[in-house]
């Protein structure tokens, strides 16, 4: 029998990319939480699809739940279902809200969907005995750090609202594993993967990055923009940071790598206990709770970005450099060994792979999802 695993925020932008990757495992059944602030159902449909070209009719479904995780009671109803159905194994915790600067405008929406739309979360996973967990969590959590390449024991001293919001669901993870249950029932098992900058999109041009509005992330904005589809101004946010040309240093992933990450750090939690696992060397202070960096370990400055994309595009991007943004900082890349010796993630595909296959979804979905499709599949 598959494994039943939620995935909140399955229709955003990595968490589709995820539900393909639990699908086409053939192991583990994802059920999506998802209210479509910032998706579109389309996005199953896409997965569902992927998952009949590769694996064939017999191949598993997504099952979707449209609920707000603000609402605990439709969180706890989604639950409930899955009682009598042999129960759900392990949670992926995507749903959040992301931007960095918007987290400086509206903190109160950050903290409410982001921690205390987790808190009502794990009240149902307490409640119905979910006890493995893989959180998203962001490489902002860092804030500007001292040593980069940048190793998971660095501080978590984030500059914005948005980074705080997810340190917090660290802490608050963590004590969940610490908890000593008074019933011997086992603790919280969970995994923090902190991702960098995910690029690309499914080679199959089906699956991709579809934000409502204007996109937020650098890529899908070029994307769009070469396509026709934004016309805004380009605009560098600081050409004076401490970086080779002076704009901000990311580390970007192809979305798929990042993705079976999440696989990885599944198989790595159904380990069992009296078995060498991840947790082992955990002392009790801490509890079963791993944090991992899911980066490549190279930075790419904006400009490197934008010339990458003109290659991929033929797009002649024309640029305006305004002032830095409050909560930008210069370098984040990843010291990805940890993730590589204990969890055997590697983000192998390269820069020119990311942005060609960015480049294919958006030529085959020039409008994104909202344009009426083809469907061939149920969710
Ligand atoms: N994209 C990145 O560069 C990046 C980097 C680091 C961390 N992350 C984290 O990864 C996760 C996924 O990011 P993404 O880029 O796929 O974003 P996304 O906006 O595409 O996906 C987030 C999903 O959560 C859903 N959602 C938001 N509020 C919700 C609510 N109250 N109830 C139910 N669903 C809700 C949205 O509809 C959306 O489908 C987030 O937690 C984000 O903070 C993203």
């Amino acid at each position: 029998m598959l494994q039943k695993v939620v995935v909140t925020g399955g229709l955003g932008y990595i968490g589709s990319h995820v539900v393909v990757s639990l699908l086409l495992t053939g192991q583990y059944q994802p059920i999506v939480i998802d209210n479509c602030l910032n998706s579109y159902p389309e996005a199953l449909n896409r997965c569902a699809e992927i998952a009949r070209d590769e694996m064939g009719s017999d191949a598993p479904q997504p099952i979707y739940h449209n609920v707000d995780l603000r609402n605990a009671e439709a969180v706890e109803d989604a639950f409930a279902q899955y009682d009598n159905k042999g129960g759900i194994w392990a949670v992926i915790h995507l749903a959040a809200l992301k931007a960095v600067g918007e987290s400086g405008e509206i903190p109160l929406s950050y903290y409410k969907t982001n921690v205390a739309g987790s808190i009502s979360l794990f009240e149902s996973m307490e409640r119905h005995g979910v006890n493995n967990l893989v959180f998203s969590s962001s490489a902002t959590v860092y804030g500007t750090p001292e040593i980069v390449p940048i190793p998971e024991t660095s501080p978590l001293l984030s500059a914005s609202c948005y980074g705080r919001t997810k340190a917090m669901v660290e802490e608050i993870i963590q004590d969940l594993c610490r908890a000593q249950k008074k019933d011997g029932q086992s603790s919280l098992r969970a995994v923090s993967v902190r991702y960098f900058n995910p690029a690309g999109a499914h080679p199959s041009g089906k699956l991709g990055e579809e934000p409502r509005g204007k996109p937020g992330n650098l890529l899908p904005l070029l994307a769009q923009m070469a396509i026709g589809r934004e016309k805004s101004q380009l605009k560098i946010f600081g050409t004076d940071f401490p970086t080779p040309d002076g704009t901000c240093v990311r580390d970007y992933l192809h979305i798929m790598d990042l993705a079976h990450g999440h696989v990885l750090a599944l198989d790595a939690l159904a380990v069992p206990t009296n078995q060498k696992n991840i947790f082992s060397n955990c002392d009790a202070e801490n509890g079963p709770f791993r944090a991992f960096n899911l980066g490549k370990g190279k930075g790419m400055s904006v400009l490197n970005m934008i010339e990458a994309m003109r290659k991929a595009t033929g797009y002649d991007y024309q640029y305006e450099i305004v002032d830095r943004r409050r909560g930008d900082v210069p370098d984040l890349t990843a010291d990805p060994t940890l993730a590589e010796k204990e969890l055997g993630f590697v983000a192998k595909k390269d820069l020119e792979e990311m942005c060609r296959d960015l480049w294919n979804f958006q030529t085959k979905n020039p409008h994104g999802f909202e344009t009426p499709q083809k469907q061939t599949g149920t969710i």
